[in-house]
């Protein structure tokens, strides 16, 4: 079927921690209060694509099922269940975004091996852009050869980088930056090259479901192998979610290939 429309380019992929809508500490607690204030913020950014995380819904069921980004399970139960928590907290995200004004169209990341599925995935996310919705999915649990897996919401900005090669990918957390000494929120690295990048990587451990920051800084440095600057910012800060979105220099960590 022909699909004739006015297809959109992307001015940022943003990715929403869940550490920053969730309260980690507690299984299944939304901080709506937090959710409300990045959705005003994206919605005064430009064309967006938004991903969000899991937090203390999708992380708490899946590692008490022992499911990961690693390697599949067969556990039905644990898939479904996990399933359900990120669809109840992506529910309270998307009425967020859109009491912020925008207008969120949630898409799944069902088939995270399938090359032909982020094809198919890049191509409707274009088509929503140009239809004047914002394309919204977050990290979930995939189908892939052997059973279910948990994909992460930094490794689904990867695979839509690839293949939307939007100017920029911004990360949203609850610091402000890639953090030298995880106790001093001053402490970020302004700049990192994507072996440097790849290198803080080894030296970090990763503690939930989809491998934590240091997972989460090898995918910032493949995704600036593409060409693409990478910003890692506190998305509690609006001048910065603003500056990371638009195009201009914000506080927090840059990831970029010289
Ligand atoms: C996790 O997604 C999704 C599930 C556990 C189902 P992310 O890995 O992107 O979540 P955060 O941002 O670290 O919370």
């Amino acid at each position: 079927m022909g699909v004739p429309m006015s297809s959109a380019s992307v001015d940022a992929i943003v990715k929403v921690g869940g550490s920053l809508i969730t309260r980690k500490s507690e299984p299944m607690s939304a901080d709506v209060e937090a959710m409300s204030e990045v959705s005003r913020a994206l919605s005064r950014a430009g064309r967006l694509v938004v991903v969000h995380g899991g937090g203390s819904f999708g992380h708490s069921v899946a590692l008490s099922r022992g499911l990961s980004s690693s390697g599949a399970s067969r556990d039905a139960e644990g898939a479904s269940a996990t399933r359900l928590a990120m669809h109840e907290l992506s529910t309270l995200f998307l009425r967020e975004l859109s009491a912020a004004g925008l207008r969120p169209f949630l898409i799944h990341a069902s088939r995270p091996d399938s090359a032909e599925f982020w094809d198919g995935a890049a191509s409707l996310v274009r088509d929503l852009l140009g239809l004047g919705v914002t394309p919204v999915t977050h990290g979930d649990v995939g189908v892939t050869r052997g059973g279910f897996r948990i994909v992460g919401g930094d490794e689904i900005c990867l695979r839509l980088a690839e293949r939307l090669r939007p100017p920029r990918v911004v990360f949203l957390m609850d610091v402000p930056g890639v953090l030298r000494d995880p106790r001093d929120p001053s402490s970020y690295v302004e700049e990192l090259d994507p072996d440097g990048a790849r290198a803080m990587a080894a030296g970090l451990s990763g503690a939930d479901a989809t491998g934590g920051i240091s997972a989460k800084l090898s995918f910032a440095a493949s995704i600036a192998d593409l060409g693409v600057d990478v910003y890692l910012v506190s998305g509690r800060s609006t001048p910065d979610v603003l500056k990371a979105t638009a195009g201009g220099r914000p506080r927090g960590t840059m990831v970029r290939d010289r």
